[in-house]
């Protein structure tokens, strides 16, 4: 019982810390910066898995389904990134990313539900399954990055 005050006095202080937090504005270039650092992830990740869908290297069923485990992950973190205060921040995302926050908001939403395929499929364990959904995860990239990267 004699912890009791302690833990309300932590978990004040924990809740002090995220309002603070969360009121602090982070900085746009190091918005810039974990937002590049996601994608970097998602390729780090997704590489694999296209060049097993490829036949590019041997097909590795426990590799796809944690790699496809981890994009799910990656998919739901971190597009506060590229809040509009990036706007004036040197990057390849295009303005239209900002101006039409919603077909953004569409592709991210595209790509996450293309993980959820894979990550299905992936349970299922039918290679041509799998693959096709790997191949569907690459769409979800590339076009949205032909809409909002620059190349
Ligand atoms: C909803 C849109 C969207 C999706 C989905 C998406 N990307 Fe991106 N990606 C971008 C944008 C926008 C940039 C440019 C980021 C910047 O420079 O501000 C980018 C940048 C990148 C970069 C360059 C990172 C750097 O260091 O500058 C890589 C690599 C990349 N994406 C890989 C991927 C891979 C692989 C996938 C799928 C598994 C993917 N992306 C899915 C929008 C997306």
């Amino acid at each position: 019982m004699k912890s009791k005050p302690l833990a309300a006095a932590l978990l004040f202080a924990l809740g002090a810390g995220y309002a603070a937090a969360a009121l602090a504005q982070v900085k746009p270039e190091i918005l810039v910066k974990q937002r590049q650092a996601k994608m970097v992830l998602q390729a780090k990740y997704f590489g694999p898995l296209a060049a097993m869908a490829q036949g590019k290297a041997p097909y590795n069923a426990t590799v796809i389904a944690r790699n496809a485990g981890y994009l799910a992950v990656l998919g739901e973190m971190a597009w506060d990134g590229y809040d509009a205060s990036t706007k004036d921040v040197k990057s390849r995302t295009l303005p239209v990313a900002y101006s039409n926050a919603d077909k953004f908001k569409q592709a991210q939403q595209h790509f996450e539900s293309a993980v959820g395929q894979l990550v299905a499929a992936a349970k299922g364990g039918d290679e041509a399954k799998v693959k096709a959904a790997i191949g569907g995860v690459g769409k979800s990239c590339g076009s949205c990055h032909d809409d909002f990267r620059e190349n």
